[in-house]
C-alpha cells in the first residue's frame, strides 16, 4: 500500500456560549470599546465557564467523526496544537482519545502557540506517511482565558477560547495531492516577547523566583515580527510550490490583529478578499484560529473543494508555520 497523501474529510469547530463584549471589558478594565475594535478589530470574544480545553476539543473531536463516515475505531492518531492544555499530563490528545473511545489511535499534543495548526498539518502529514497509518484527527484547541490576567488591559483584551479541527484520510491518489507545500520556522532568541503559563512551583531547594502564569506580551514587537515574517514565510512556501499569489484562492492567517492582517495584505499587493477574518467575533484563539476560521468558510461554501488555501500562523516561540493546501 502506498501512501502518497492525505485528504481532509471533515472540518469542524466549538465555541463556548459565554461571550464577552469589549462594551464588558469595560466595566472591569480601562479601556474603550474604539480602542478595542480600532486596534485589533475584536468585538468580542467567547470564554468558557466549565469546559476546559479538553472538553471543547473532545466536541470538535465527535463533530469531526458525525460528519464523516468513519468511526472512533477508524482512527490511527489523534494530534492536539495546544498551549492551554488542562494538565501537563495526561496530554489533551490522550483525554480526546479516551472520551471518543479511539482505541486504536496514539495521541500526541504539540505546542508550537499560535502557530500550532500549521505544525500540526506538517507533523500529522509526515506521521501518517512515515507510519503507514490511515485516518487522523488534528485540532487546535485553546483555553486562553485561563492565562489572561483580567486586570491587565495590554493582553486581556486581546484573547479568547475555542477548538477547531480537521479529520484527515491518506490517500493513494498523488494526481489529487491536497498537501503543496509548506514554511516552518523558530525564532527561539526571541522567545521572551510572549510567556504564558509558568508552571508549578519551585520545590523547598530551590532559588528559583516565583513568576506570574499570566500573559506578558510585548505587543509591538510581536506586531513588527508578524508583518516582518509572515510574508516571509508565505513567499518561500508559495516558491517551493513553484506558485505565485494569484494561484491562491485564500488566505487564512493566524487571527492576532486584523491591522496585521490588513498591512500583509496590502505589504505583499494581495487583495484583502483573499484575507478571510473573523476575529471580530472570537479573539485571538491561537492554536485554534486559523482551523476555526476554516471551518466557518467551509461551513457556509465560501470555500470550495478545489480551492488553493495559504494558512499561516505566527507567534509564541516565536514560530512561524505557512502550509498550502488544495482543499
Ligand atoms: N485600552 C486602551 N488603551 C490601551 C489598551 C487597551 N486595552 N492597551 C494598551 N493601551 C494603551 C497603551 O498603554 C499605550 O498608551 P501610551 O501611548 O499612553 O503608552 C497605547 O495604548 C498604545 O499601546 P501599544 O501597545 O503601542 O498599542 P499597539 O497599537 O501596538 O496595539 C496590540 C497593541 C494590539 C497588542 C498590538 O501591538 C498587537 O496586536 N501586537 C501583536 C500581538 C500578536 O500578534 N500576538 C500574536 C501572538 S499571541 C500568542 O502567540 C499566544
Amino acid at each position: 500500500m502506498k501512501f502518497e497523501d492525505f485528504k481532509i474529510i471533515s472540518t469542524a469547530s466549538y465555541v463556548p456560549e459565554r461571550t464577552v463584549t469589549n462594551k464588558e471589558l469595560t466595566s472591569i478594565l480601562d479601556t474603550t470599546d474604539e480602542w478595542i475594535v480600532k486596534r485589533t478589530g475584536i468585538n468580542r470574544r467567547h470564554v468558557v465557564t466549565t469546559e476546559t480545553t479538553s472538553v471543547l476539543c473532545t466536541k470538535v473531536a465527535n463533530q469531526l467523526l458525525l460528519k464523516s463516515s468513519l468511526t472512533a475505531d477508524d482512527i490511527d492518531l489523534i494530534v492536539v496544537a495546544t498551549m492551554s492544555p488542562d494538565y501537563l499530563t495526561p496530554s489533551v490528545s490522550s483525554m480526546v482519545q479516551g472520551n471518543i473511545k479511539a482505541k486504536n489511535a496514539i495521541a500526541i499534543d504539540i505546542n508550537t502557540a499560535c502557530s500550532g495548526f500549521a505544525y500540526g498539518i506538517h507533523l500529522v502529514r509526515q506521521l501518517l506517511i512515515n507510519n503507514y497509518k490511515k485516518n487522523a484527527i488534528l485540532i487546535g484547541g485553546e483555553n486562553l482565558s485561563k492565562l489572561v490576567d483580567w486586570n491587565d488591559r495590554s493582553t486581556a483584551v486581546l484573547f479568547g477560547d475555542g477548538a477547531g479541527g480537521i479529520l484527515i484520510s491518506n490517500t493513494c491518489i498523488s494526481e489529487n495531492s491536497t498537501f503543496i507545500a509548506e514554511d516552518l520556522k523558530t525564532l527561539g532568541n526571541y522567545g521572551n516577547y510572549i510567556v504564558a503559563g509558568y508552571t508549578g512551583q519551585p520545590a523547598p531547594f530551590s532559588t528559583q523566583k516565583i513568576e506570574s502564569p499570566f500573559f506578558k506580551m510585548n505587543g509591538r514587537k510581536v506586531y513588527n515580527f508578524a508583518i516582518e515574517e509572515v510574508p516571509k514565510s508565505i513567499n518561500g512556501a508559495l516558491k517551493r510550490a513553484n506558485l505565485c499569489t494569484n494561484d491562491i484562492d485564500f488566505f487564512l492567517l493566524h487571527q492576532a490583529n486584523e491591522r496585521i492582517i490588513k498591512r500583509i495584505s496590502e505589504k505583499m499587493g494581495i487583495s484583502e478578499d483573499k484575507f478571510l477574518i473573523n476575529i471580530g467575533e472570537y479573539g485571538n484563539t491561537a492554536a485554534a484560529s486559523e482551523a476555526i476560521l476554516f471551518d466557518q468558510f467551509v461551513n457556509s461554501k465560501v470555500i470550495d473543494r478545489g480551492d488553493k488555501i495559504v494558512f499561516s500562523g505566527f507567534g509564541g516561540g516565536l514560530s512561524i508555520g505557512t502550509v498550502i493546501i488544495k482543499y
